[in-house]
């Protein structure tokens, strides 16, 4: 009898510990990447919308305290259609090379995401493009997965597929290589024969440069670039980009 009983109280406490481990995990928020395409709404995926019609708290960071986000600006329509509560935080992403400065930035946007995600909410962090390719998600994921928070993540449309699409060429066929570069240096010079079609992101930062070790591949090429691809202001032209705007990208495809 006395043997039962302490069994019996035994399985109580197991099934209580449980309980509450499973109460304290669904209060827990998920922090979820979702990638927003390059630019037009529309390109967003069925996942992203739903989603972002439905999480409570949005994080969109901006480059600058004056300027908004372009990621916001793509999401706003869905948002606009919202008829409940929701919060968007911004925190500041500042486009420096100081590395101290930035896990500054990228710590703090960091713990005002962590605040929410222990207060139960799930947080969508947007970001242009989609967050495995160069995006700032990388950094906070970093640091929310460190704290054993969920995180998921939700692809887009990347910006060099969505170039492609506007320049109407294909990035490659049957066993052409593709390299993906977001900086021109030495590396680039050194694999450069070995690829069909070059795609050089950020190009404002090294357009001359660019320019010149293109120009050393004696193969004939096809050079792309497009400005603002998939929005109002989209620009494609040949050659490369002289005038230093961020969301430009450019193409290379060598032909034998
Ligand atoms: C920080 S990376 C972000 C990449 C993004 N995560 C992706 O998947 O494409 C920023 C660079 O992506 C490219 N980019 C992003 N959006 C673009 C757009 N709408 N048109 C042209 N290039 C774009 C530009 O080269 C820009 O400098």
């Amino acid at each position: 009898m006395e043997n039962g009983l302490k069994n019996y109280f035994k399985t109580l406490k197991k099934l209580l510990s449980k309980l509450l481990r499973r109460e304290t995990s669904m209060k827990r928020g998920k922090l979820i990447g979702i990638g927003v395409g390059p630019g037009d709404t529309e390109l967003l995926t069925i996942k992203a919308f739903n989603t972002l019609r439905d999480v409570k708290v949005i994080c969109a960071p901006k480059s600058a305290i004056s300027k908004p986000s372009v990621a916001l600006s793509i999401v706003q329509p869905v948002l606009e259609d919202r008829e409940d509560e929701y919060e968007i935080l911004e925190p500041l992403f500042p486009m420096i090379e100081d590395k101290d400065a930035l896990n500054g930035h990228w710590d703090h946007a960091a713990a005002i995401i962590t605040e929410k995600l222990q207060g139960g909410s799930d947080v969508a962090f947007i970001t242009l493009g989609d967050p495995t390719v160069y995006s700032t998600f990388s950094y906070v994921q970093k640091r929310i997965t460190a704290q054993e928070f969920e995180v998921e993540i939700i692809p887009g449309v990347t910006s060099f597929t969505g170039c492609a699409a506007t320049a109407g060429i294909s990035l490659a066929e049957k066993d052409e290589i593709i390299i993906i570069v977001p900086k021109v240096d030495e590396r680039l010079e050194q694999i450069l024969k070995y690829g069909d079609t070059v795609v050089v992101m950020k190009t404002s930062r090294h357009s001359e440069l660019l320019e010149q070790v293109i120009g050393r591949d004696r193969r004939n090429k096809e050079i792309l670039s497009v400005q603002n691809c998939s929005m109002k202001d989209e620009k494609v032209f040949e050659g490369f980009t002289r005038d230093k705007k961020y969301l430009s990208t450019t193409i290379v495809k060598f032909k034998d």
